[in-house]
């Protein structure tokens, strides 16, 4: 279905303004922004204005009761100057499964890609060309109903706004094992990717950043012994030359990252089993020199190599080389930048039918 997105370009772009060289994420933000209101039932008023700050209510009920959503993305350029889309109906589809859980209304998918086209095809001169760089995405939905009472909200805001972003870690990074505090339970909303479940980790993190790691290693809710995910990221073990990753087992998000780089190491011959890993098992690993490789995957950090992690009063070696990690990440900012073949038809293109 065609939507009526209403547009209104800016006069002059601030892109002028942008050091490329130097764009940490999530700090700059491009010209425009998208946005829609529901009301009544309905997905009303689509429209791409201006960058603005948006007038909140005080009884705003995702101020009160967190019913708040969100995605994440990228938009990349290729050679001839085409925006890439990275499996953006994933995207779509897993902002829903997250507004199911959340009590909250479907956005229309076909909707949310044309958004995210229309946005992007406007603000292509923010896409950093650097391989490694990108376009960072980020749409979100939240409650902006003005009601104390605790039921589901009836008035909701679906926005997209798009920062630059060079690359999230330029190190292998150390991570640490939590084992007083949880991420998420079965039956939770570890799952959706709801705006609490990072509220509740942030406590955490920072106690961990502030012991020099650089994310927390979340276990599971019941014996702290079963690894879940990492603080943005899923997580891979190459352990004996076999790949394994946490099951998504109704307490861990299911990246768009991790199906991609599962497909893609199956493709290159790697056995991926997904199944419960727990911490015993990666400190025998370690101990006995099967535990090849690590890695963390996410829409932010794109794969990041981990090198150790902390866990009680120890430190778990993992490694200080990655190279199926490497393979990982070059094919996958090779097919993004438009340099290596999207054999996969991973990436959409976003021309002709635009602004
Ligand atoms: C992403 O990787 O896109 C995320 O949503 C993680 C975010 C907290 C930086």
């Amino acid at each position: 279905m065609k939507h009526n997105i209403k547009i209104t370009p800016v006069q002059q772009s601030k892109v002028g303004e942008l050091d490329f060289n130097n764009i940490p994420l999530g700090k700059t933000f491009t010209d425009h922004m998208f946005i829609c209101d529901y009301e009544n039932g309905q997905w009303i008023n689509p429209r791409i204005e201006s960058l603005h700050d948006i007038s909140t209510h005080p009884a705003a009920m995702a101020l009160h009761y967190g019913q708040a959503i969100f995605e994440g993305m990228k938009a990349t350029i290729d050679v001839n100057g085409i925006p890439l889309l990275f499996r953006p109906a994933k995207n779509a589809a897993r902002l829903n499964f997250s507004a199911d859980r959340m009590g909250m209304p479907h956005f229309p998918e076909d909707l949310f890609v044309e958004g995210l086209k229309q946005l992007v095809a406007l603000d292509k001169n923010w896409i950093p060309p650097q391989e490694g760089s990108a376009l960072y995405l980020r749409p979100f939905m939240y409650a902006d109903e003005h009601f104390i009472g605790m039921r589901a909200a009836t008035h909701y805001k679906f926005i997209i706004i798009a920062s630059p972003s060079g690359p999230y870690f330029n190190k292998r990074i150390k991570l640490f094992a939590e084992t007083k505090y949880i991420r998420a339970a079965q039956g939770g909303t570890g799952e959706a990717k709801a705006a609490g479940n990072y509220a509740a980790a942030i406590k955490p993190s920072e106690m961990a950043k502030a012991k020099g790691y650089d994310q927390v290693l979340w276990l599971d809710a019941h014996e702290f012994n079963y690894i879940q995910e990492a603080g943005t990221m899923n997580i891979f073990f190459k352990i004996n030359g076999e790949f394994i990753t946490p099951s998504l087992d109704g307490a861990i998000l299911a990246g768009v990252t991790r199906m991609s780089v599962i497909e893609l190491l199956k493709d290159k011959g790697y056995k991926v089993t997904e199944r419960p890993i727990s911490i015993d098992e990666i400190i025998k690993a370690s101990k006995n020199g099967t535990l090849e490789e690590a890695f963390g995957t996410g829409t932010a950090v794109g794969i990041a190599m981990i090198q150790d992690i902390g866990y009680k009063d120890s430190e778990i070696y993992v490694s200080d080389e990655n190279p199926v990690g490497q393979m990982v990440l070059d094919t996958i900012n090779g097919i993004r930048s438009g340099k290596r073949e999207d054999k996969y038809n991973w990436m959409v293109k976003i021309e002709g039918e635009l602004v």
